[in-house]
């Protein structure tokens, strides 16, 4: 059954990245702020746009290679990836000269093994800029922060789609502007969007599995809870 589901899952996937050449048949939410596509990102790379901003949380382990028009030729300001070091350095070697920083976000799991303590892991989001800085430190002294230290402590911060989201926004906010256009590549249960949408940036989101974007696409349709 779960081989069946994996299978089905696999051919949507399949289909929605190679039949055609562009997306939009694949839009599911649109709003004033948010787009929302239920198709393979690199669909994105036939789009005439560039954004202001790229946030990207890939699945652990995956392979970006293909995904660099995407997540960096198509952004005119800064990316983030959310990643661990063994996708993280081939892909980053390509942009090094675009690489400004990475943050060090503290993730709390609970441990499960010894019912003790939690255990405290690192997650880490480098930050390459292309083009001028957008940074925006009219909002809190988060400039002297990173300068005085490259690796900084954010926040806590869990799979919780709340404590996810808040991590989305405290990105958006400082490195976007009202009215900016960010791109989510992998948007999973929607949480950029929700933030990103909050702020009044406007967001293009792109999510292969349908199950997650259906989830993302009710979390936007309850407007009035969010
Ligand atoms: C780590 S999760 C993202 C979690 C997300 N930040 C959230 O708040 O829920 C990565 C997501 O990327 C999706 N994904 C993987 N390959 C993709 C592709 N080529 N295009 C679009 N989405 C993809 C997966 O289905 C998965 O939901």
């Amino acid at each position: 059954m779960k081989e069946d589901n994996k299978q089905k899952k696999l051919s949507d996937s399949t289909k929605n990245s190679i039949d055609n050449s562009t997306f939009a048949q694949f839009l599911v939410y649109q709003d004033e702020f948010v787009e929302l596509y239920n198709c393979d990102s690199k669909l994105f790379e036939n789009d005439n746009r560039t954004v202001d901003l790229v946030f990207a949380d890939p699945p652990f382990g995956m392979n970006l290679d293909g995904f660099e028009n995407i997540l960096m030729k198509k952004c005119s300001g800064h990316t983030f990836l959310m990643t661990n070091e063994r996708v993280l350095i081939p892909f980053s070697n390509k942009f090094i000269d675009y690489f400004v920083r990475m943050y060090a976000i503290n993730t709390v799991i609970p441990n499960l093994i010894s019912n003790k303590a939690p255990m405290q892991l690192a997650d880490f989001v480098s930050e390459f800029r292309f083009g001028k800085t957008r940074f925006n430190n009219n909002k809190e002294c988060f400039s002297n922060l990173i300068e005085a230290k490259k690796i900084r402590m954010i926040k806590q911060y869990s799979q919780n789609f709340d404590k996810q989201k808040s991590l989305f926004a405290f990105f958006f906010n400082h490195f976007t502007q009202e009215g900016d256009l960010i791109l989510d590549p992998f948007c999973g249960s929607g949480s950029s969007l929700l933030a990103a949408r909050q702020l009044k940036r406007k967001i293009i989101g792109f999510e292969i599995d349908s199950k997650s974007c259906q989830y993302a696409k009710n979390k936007l349709l309850q407007r009035e809870l969010f």
